[in-house]
């Protein structure tokens, strides 16, 4: 699905000559490269402080964790996501509370999020599924009606633009109270390795993430709150802090293979081409098609998948079982809610490969792949 090492040829000298000065330097932990790149990300998404962690999905824990929920508190997301944003809600005894997601962008639904607004809630995470960003003007505003907190889990959307009504322009991270992202390797912004980051403009919620993060602790020895242990590697830093400074040519080469694709796909009767919101630049970590006016959609999608495989073509499945119908989350008697949009999308998207090294050639093969499956 991605080819990170062509991409890391590219950038060989510059990444191996950081990794050796941090292995010269033995400062793994913490190390000079790990603030260097935090203030650099921090500028790059627009937010005051940038705290990095071991993961994407420490990353929402500590972000759960430093706003103060209660067990019992309910957390609204949405259903079609990967695990890690719901497994987390979970993990701190909070409930989760799923809704739908909009039928073209795959991302929360702001009517659904208003429905589902209980006494109990205290937060909403929104997710900026494969690289589209959520309405985030409409969810701020219900936030802000409601009093909730909002962590915008940006794991698939570094780099994307949202432009607001009034023509200001912010990138996804930075627009709730809280952001979080992932570093991992496939991510549009990928370390060699694992990696997180939590961003927020507000000086106290930075201070308890931080806190948070490394074991409660405030000064050494001193823990005043229970944390957990969650560090970004100073090689990882010093490799990503080489890599943000290509991340937004990284966004549009994802954008001009989408392209690419688009045009190869358009007006076919069987395939959805991505939407692109008009308040937001894709930066599609994702190109996932939807296969359409099928009759056994599920079937057919694994029928092309395995076709595709025959012509060593990887493509995925993002993601088969949305988040109400997981077996974790049965004692929160989710599995009968009604989430057409969320169960028709789970039968049909399919992802294809999308990265920063796909030439033509390569992608009129995928492409005419996908189509002569289609086509017979
Ligand atoms: C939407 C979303 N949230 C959170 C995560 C978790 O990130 P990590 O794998 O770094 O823990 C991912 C990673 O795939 C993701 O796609």
């Amino acid at each position: 699905m991605v080819d990170t090492k062509t991409q890391y040829e590219k950038i060989k000298p510059e990444i191996d000559k950081a990794v050796i000065e941090v292995l010269e330097s033995s400062a793994f932990i913490n190390g000079k490269p790990v603030q260097s790149f935090a203030n650099n990300l921090s500028n790059y998404i627009g937010t005051k402080y940038t705290i990095p962690c071991a993961n994407g999905t420490d990353a929402l824990q500590i972000a759960m964790m430093a706003l103060g929920l209660q067990p019992g508190d309910e957390v609204i997301t949405p259903s079609f996501t990967y695990i890690a944003t719901t497994e987390v809600i979970a993990l701190l005894r909070l409930t989760p509370v799923f809704v739908e997601v909009d039928s073209k962008t795959f991302c929360m639904d702001p009517v659904a999020l208003e429905k589902a607004i209980t006494p109990r809630t205290k937060a909403i995470v929104p997710v900026h599924l494969y690289g589209q960003a959520t309405p985030m003007e409409a969810i701020m505003k219900i936030a802000e009606k409601h009093k909730l907190f909002v962590i915008e889990d940006n794991a698939q959307a570094i780099g994307c633009d949202y432009y607001f009504a009034d023509g200001t322009l912010k990138k996804t991270g930075s627009i709730g109270h809280i952001g979080t992202t992932s570093f991992y390797p496939s991510k549009n912004l990928g370390a060699y390795g694992d990696g997180g980051a939590i961003f927020t403009n507000d000086e106290h919620l930075a201070g308890s993430l931080k806190m948070i993060a490394n074991h409660g602790q405030s000064k050494q020895y001193y823990h005043d709150v229970v944390g957990c242990n969650s560090r970004l590697d100073t090689i990882q830093a010093a490799i990503l802090d080489i890599k943000l400074k290509n991340l937004d040519e990284y966004c549009d080469a994802r954008r001009k293979a989408a392209d690419y694709y688009d045009n190869a796909f358009a007006n076919h009767a069987k395939i959805k081409t991505p939407f692109r919101a008009p308040y937001s630049k894709h930066v599609f970590h994702q190109y996932t098609l939807t296969l359409e006016g099928i009759e056994q959609p599920a079937v057919l999608r694994n029928e092309l998948k395995e076709y595709l495989a025959g012509h060593k073509i990887p493509a995925m499945i993002y993601y088969p079982v949305p988040g109400h119908k997981q077996k974790m989350f049965e004692q929160f008697n989710v599995s009968s809610q009604n989430m057409p949009v969320t169960d028709w999308l789970t039968e049909r998207v399919i992802s294809l490969p999308i990265h920063t090294e796909l030439d033509e050639e390569q992608l009129n093969f995928i492409s005419s792949k996908v189509l002569e499956f289609l086509n017979k």
